[in-house]
Order: structure tokens, then sequence, then C-alpha cells
């Protein structure tokens, strides 16, 4: 399929708008985290340009600057973004991203992960852009050896899903040394929240996420929430993991830009708080704030889960500037419950 200017979506303004501002392709730019980072990048004065295949993404998640349609592996489409306007970085969000998927289904993780990264890369550096973020994920890891988790420890993922993401991180470092290409790996621990004007916010059809699950609960879509496995070296049994806020997640992109933006060279940083929570955590937490009941059932737990994810997450403080300002459990769980009840999409 060939890309025409006449299948672009403006959101708010005009082009000749964008001629004088910083164009960034979002790869995935109307699914979670791409559509609050699309949101981010615009009120810091840049222009986005999504490229969602809205398999998973939603178009009225796009709130900001250009939305072109169509899947990453069209070569051809991906062209013409490039030959359209200069493109000075790419925030590459799109891919699989469902750990139980990917236990089950690992050929969609390799062809579609690691397969359009390889198309994705390929174009953008013909073009000459050579700035690039990746969304990574502390699923590289596998299991811990330590906690918490800084950047330095060793990466061996006990699922498909994490280890697509390692192979991407690896062929970034080669690709800087042969090719000149400059990239921030972005590895996230558990996203969470939704936007403070609940404008933005969770849509997973079926919905996966701990935090969503429970909301459903509350609000009596879903009977009950499984508390998958009770019988982890934790100190309550249930799983523990390090939330992050969506919006904490996209203000990192911005910093990880003006990182490569300034000559800085390729990095890799955890986004995470430091602090882990358990799922009975969560699910108490949760309770309160919705006050409502959320009864809950032991099933045994998911394959390829650590225990334990908690990031350390000094790198980025230090070298980005980065603090998670809503990454507190009140504020991740009372803006996606907003969402919830009043959601768009
Ligand atoms: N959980 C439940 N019941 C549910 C849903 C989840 O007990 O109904 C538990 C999970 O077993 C896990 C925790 O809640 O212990 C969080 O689960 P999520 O599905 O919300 O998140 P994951 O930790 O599985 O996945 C997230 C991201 C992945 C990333 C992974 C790294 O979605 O992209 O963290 O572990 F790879």
């Amino acid at each position: 399929m060939c890309f025409t200017s006449a299948m672009w979506r403006r959101v708010l303004l005009g082009s000749s708008y964008f001629d004088f501002m910083t164009s960034i392709l979002v790869t995935g730019g109307a699914g979670y985290i791409g559509c609050h980072t699309v949101r981010e990048l615009a009120r810091s004065g840049y222009h986005p340009i999504s490229l969602d295949n809205l398999s998973e993404g939603h178009r009225e998640a796009v709130l900001e600057g250009d939305l072109a349609t169509g899947d990453l592996s069209d070569e051809a489409l991906l062209e013409s973004i490039f030959q359209d306007q200069p493109v000075d970085a790419v925030m590459h969000f799109a891919s699989r991203c469902y750990v139980r998927e990917s236990m089950e289904n690992p050929r969609l993780y390799y062809e579609q992960n690691v397969g359009n990264a390889l198309v994705l890369l390929r174009v953008m550096l013909s073009h000459g852009v050579k700035k690039f973020i990746l969304s990574s994920t502390c699923a590289t890891y596998g299991n811990p050896e330590r906690v918490p988790i800084d950047e330095t420890h060793p990466q061996n993922p006990i699922n498909s899903y994490g280890e697509s993401k390692l192979f991407i991180e690896r062929m970034l470092k080669h690709y800087d040394r042969a090719y000149g290409l400059r990239s921030v790996s972005l590895r996230y621990f558990n996203a969470a929240g939704a936007s403070l004007d609940a404008q933005l916010g969770e849509s997973h059809h079926p919905e996966t996420h701990l935090i969503p699950r429970i909301l459903k609960v509350a609000k009596g879509e879903l009977e009950k929430l499984q508390i998958f496995g009770d019988d982890y070296p934790t100190h309550d049994g249930s799983c523990i993991r390090d939330y992050i806020h969506v919006l904490d997640l996209a203000s990192a992109h911005i910093a990880a830009y003006r990182w490569l933006s300034e000559g800085q060279g390729s990095e890799v940083f955890n986004l995470g708080t430091g602090q882990g929570h358990s799922v009975k955590q969560v699910v108490t937490a949760a309770g309160q704030i919705t006050e409502q009941e959320i009864p809950v059932e032991v099933s045994p737990g998911r394959a390829g889960d650590p225990p334990q994810l908690v990031a350390n997450p000094r790198r980025a403080n230090q070298l980005l500037g980065w603090w998670p300002k809503y990454s507190d459990l009140e504020t991740m769980i009372s803006t996606a419950w907003a969402w919830e009840q009043k959601r768009r999409y």
C-alpha cells in the first residue's frame, strides 16, 4: 500500500504550523503508553507523528499531531512517512507485550517485535535518522539474582516477550557501532494509571493487567479477581511488581530524546520507582480507593512470571534528571479508576 498525505489525520493544527516543529515518529502512538507520550511530546513543543495499525491501539487515543494508520511491516508506508517530512527521532512503542501470549505463541513475538524493528531501523537509517528510543522491559532480566535490579543486572529472560526485546537491545549496540545509530532503551517496570483529566487510559481487549482487572471487579464487570499464585517467596506469597505511572513513563521519553539531542551516547535506563507492591497489597489499596469490596480467588501462578521485579532507577535519576511524580499507589489507582468510570474507548 502506498501512503499518501491524504491518509494523514491532523488532529489539532494545520500542517503549516508543524513545519517549524521538530517531528518525532511514534510507532504505537495509539497504544496505552504511546498515546500519553504523544500528548506529552506536543505539550513539550514537538510534533508527534503516530504510526499505528490500530490492532491494539485506539484512534480516539491520539489527541495530538498526525496519525498514520498501517502496519510497521509495511516498508512502503514507512518510506513514505520519512519522505513526507523530516523526522528527527523515532520512539518505538509498537509491539506485542503479553507475557502469557508470548509463552503460548512465541512466533508472534519474534516475527512482530524483532522482525518489525529490523524493518523500521533499516528505513530510518536509510533516511539518515539516527536517534531511536526503544520501549524495552524489565522482562529482559528474567528471575532477578538481586533486588532492586540495576541496569548491570544479568539479562536472562524467562519468556519470549522479554527475549524479543533483548534481541532488539542487542541489535542496537551493533547498529550504534556500525551505523552511528544512537539509542536509549527504556526498561519499563509495570506501567499503570491514566491521564489526570481521565481523557486517556488503559484499554486492552481482553484486559489482562492487574490494576484494570481489579477495577473491573470494583465496577461489577468481573465477578472476582484471580490472584495468580500465593506461594511465591515473597512476604505475602503473591508476586511483587514495581508499578510506574504512565505519565512518568511519558516524561522519561522526552528526557531520553533530549539526552540524545544533546549528543550523548547510547544508554539503557530502568524506569521504575524502586518500591515494590504485592498483588495482595494492590488489591487492598484498590478496595480502599474505590470503596468497593474486591472478591478474590487464588489460582495457580502464570508461566513466565518472576516472583519479584523491582527497579533501581538511580541511573535515570542521575543521568536523565528523571524522577517519578505520579507513581504512588494511590495516584496510579485513583487516576485509573477515574478513567475506568468514564472511559472514551
Ligand atoms: N496478576 C494477577 N491477576 C490478574 C492479573 C495479574 O494476579 O488478573 C498478577 C500477575 O501474575 C503479576 C502481577 O499481577 O504478578 C502484574 O501482572 P500484569 O499482568 O499487570 O503485569 P505483568 O507483570 O505480567 O506484565 C507487565 C507488562 C509486561 C512486562 C512485564 C514484566 O505488561 O509488558 O510487566 O514482568 F513485560
